[in-house]
């Protein structure tokens, strides 16, 4: 049921996005309200994807700040707006570009892999990024590195390590979001639903993902529902996808592995913000020349492995 107060800010919204040439993406996690607004609803490769081709003058980037970051490092002649400027992502800041800087002094001539949700000034110290969708895909094809640094989230680092035998050095960083799914969630959902699919997305913790019929990123999940033939599905995310979910697939059940797995900062943003910023031209996320053509390195080799 759409509201009136729903109603009269999409109206507005539609009204200044045609003015402004912008388009609106939008992330898995982001309130049923937000997706429902957007040109495109994606994961992080997708997204990335997407702002590198659009032709738009504005990307309204409904995420958090490494997802804008991202889109200006791909776009820098577009004006990228990140509707909450305070929409950060504590993984993400669990590394720094000074901290980094000190462990490749200690590990020459190590290889370093960054995970998409980290700083772009992270990722102008690493050699290349790469997303949950396409994590193994990268790691594989570094056939002959000797050391290889993945920062900063070590269980997205250990499940690549057990899916392809590479030994890794993995940052302690990790997603306090995923961290409140545990393992009896699982343990006492598949009890009550016996026939359930279980997947969940590589940021979990091993135990969990031990448990799991399938490992995705959050479109994986999403693409994962639309071909199942089960008819119940416990889903081990934040629990903003299952929107996505339900709209795709009237006749399946889908049942969130923890209700605490809400990242808040995926929550900051809302129809009378993105109406604000489209607004307000601000608050605008724009990467430094120096530090985007550094990063830009890293995203550019990513999606390269990833046309292969
Ligand atoms: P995806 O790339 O799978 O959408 O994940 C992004 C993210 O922040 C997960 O917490
Ligand atoms: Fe970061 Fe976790 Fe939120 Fe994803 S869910 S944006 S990794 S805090």
């Amino acid at each position: 049921m759409v509201t009136v107060r729903e109603s009269s800010l999409v109206g507005r919204i539609l009204k200044l996005k045609k003015a402004r040439n912008a388009v609106i993406l939008a992330h898995n996690y982001q309130l049923g309200e937000v997706q429902d607004i957007a040109d495109f609803v994606g994961d992080s490769l997708e997204l990335s994807q997407k702002a590198a081709r659009t032709d738009a003058d504005v990307i309204v980037f409904c995420g958090v700040h490494f997802m804008a970051e991202t889109a200006s490092i791909l776009c820098p002649d577009k004006v990228v707006l990140l509707p909450d400027d305070h929409a950060g992502c504590p993984m993400a800041d669990m590394v720094t570009a000074e901290g980094l800087r000190q462990k490749k002094q200690e590990l020459p001539g190590a290889t370093v892999v960054c995970y998409i949700n980290s700083s772009a000034e992270v990722k102008a110290e690493s050699n290349v990024c790469c997303t949950s969708a396409n994590a193994i895909k990268v790691i594989e094809s570094l056939d002959g590195a000797h050391d290889i640094l993945f920062v900063p989230d070590q269980y997205l680092g250990h499940y690549i390590e057990s899916r392809t035998g590479k030994k890794m050095i993995l940052w302690p960083g990790f997603c306090p979001t995923h961290l409140r799914i545990l393992p009896q969630h699982i343990v006492r959902l598949k009890q009550e639903y016996p026939q359930a699919k279980v997947i969940v997305h590589p940021e979990c913790r091993p135990e969990v993902i031990a448990l799991a019929d399938e490992v995705l990123s959050t479109s994986g999940i999403i693409k994962f529902a639309q071909k199942t033939e089960a008819k119940e599905v416990i889903v081990g995310t934040e629990i903003g996808i299952i929107h996505q979910l339900n709209k795709g697939n009237p006749g399946k059940r889908f049942i969130p592995a923890s209700e605490q797995a809400v990242c808040p900062n995926m929550k900051r943003i809302s129809l009378e913000k993105i109406l604000w910023s489209l607004e307000e031209m601000s608050p605008e996320v724009k990467v430094s020349e120096e530090i985007r053509l550094k990063a830009k390195s890293a995203v550019d080799k990513m999606l390269e492995i990833g046309k292969g």
